[in-house]
């Protein structure tokens, strides 16, 4: 099976992507994957609802964000191709919508592009870290070929903060991203947290035993920290005033569904926090 693979692929080390491909029902991923999902699981069942309830929200967002006309979508931590794709549910609204999937993980790339062959042109894939900063990012040939025309963006970091430890400044890397982007992009968020500091602590610390490159679960309060300076939509589907804007993904507009800050159930410890956010 290993010819079947990039070499640069690591198939001893759980990787986030593979793992989260396994969560959603995927087949790219490995024994050392689903092992590690298994550990994950029997610790913190919660887990495999919120991967589901954040691709489903990722999908609504997409389609919420092209049908208020932004046509340029730049997926950081893309993962790999799944059901209903940024492109596939951008494209379904607007045909136009032009997406860029950045990840740096090797297999996306490898899945990605098999993805994207004979495709229309308007969808690509960017190899990057991004922790190499915003101006690396904007500045890639790929992403100035998507920002063209100088149209506002949407930056997408679903479940993707997380990966990221404090030392790499997460939240100062949006900052920098929006500083130099069109009034009317917006940012898709969402981002794994807990209000009980154990299970966070615990969580954080499984994940890192597997010795996957990881940050950590973060409180409800520090990842809205990526909403600084931008105007968060109302989580309802009506589009109502009413409630928090920043709710658990699972709740954001989605029809006949109350959002909610935090899952009803009490013993629900970790969800997706997630919003859609615009720049003035
Ligand atoms: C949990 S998956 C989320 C996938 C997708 N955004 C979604 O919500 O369906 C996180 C993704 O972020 C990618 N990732 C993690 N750290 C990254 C980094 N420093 N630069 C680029 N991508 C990264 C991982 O490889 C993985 O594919």
């Amino acid at each position: 099976m290993a010819n079947r693979f990039p070499p640069d692929i690591d198939m001893e080390t759980p990787s986030i992507a593979r793992m989260y491909d396994y969560l959603l029902g995927g087949k790219d991923n490995f024994e050392v994957d689903r092992r590690a999902c298994d550990m994950l699981l029997e610790e913190f069942p919660e887990t495999l609802a919120y991967a589901n309830d954040n691709h489903a929200f990722l999908s609504r967002a997409v389609s919420y964000v092209a049908a208020r006309g932004v046509d340029r979508f730049l997926d950081l931590g893309a993962g790999l191709p799944t059901s209903d794709n940024t492109h596939q549910v951008a494209q379904k609204v607007n045909p136009e919508a032009r997406v860029l999937y950045v990840d740096n993980d090797p297999i996306v790339l490898a899945h990605g592009r098999a993805l994207l062959a004979g495709g229309q042109g308007r969808t690509a894939f960017l190899n990057a870290d991004i922790r190499n900063g915003a101006d690396a990012l904007l500045d890639a040939p790929e992403t100035r070929s998507l920002l063209e025309g100088g149209r506002p963006v949407c930056v997408m970091t679903v479940s993707l903060l997380h990966c990221l430890p404090d030392s790499d400044d997460p939240f100062g890397l949006l900052e920098r991203l929006f500083a130099r982007l069109p009034s009317g992009s917006c940012l898709v968020y969402s981002h794994v947290v807990s209000d009980d500091p154990e299970t966070a602590r615990l969580t954080t610390e499984r994940i890192l035993s597997f010795g996957t490159p990881w940050g950590r679960v973060r409180s409800p309060q520090e990842a809205e920290a990526a909403f600084e300076g931008l105007e968060l939509v109302s989580a309802w589907s009506d589009g109502r005033e009413e409630g928090p804007r920043a709710v658990d993904c699972a709740g954001w507009r989605r029809p006949g569904t109350e959002p909610r800050a935090r899952p009803a159930d009490p013993s629900v410890r970790l969800w997706e926090h997630a919003g859609v956010a615009f720049k003035p």
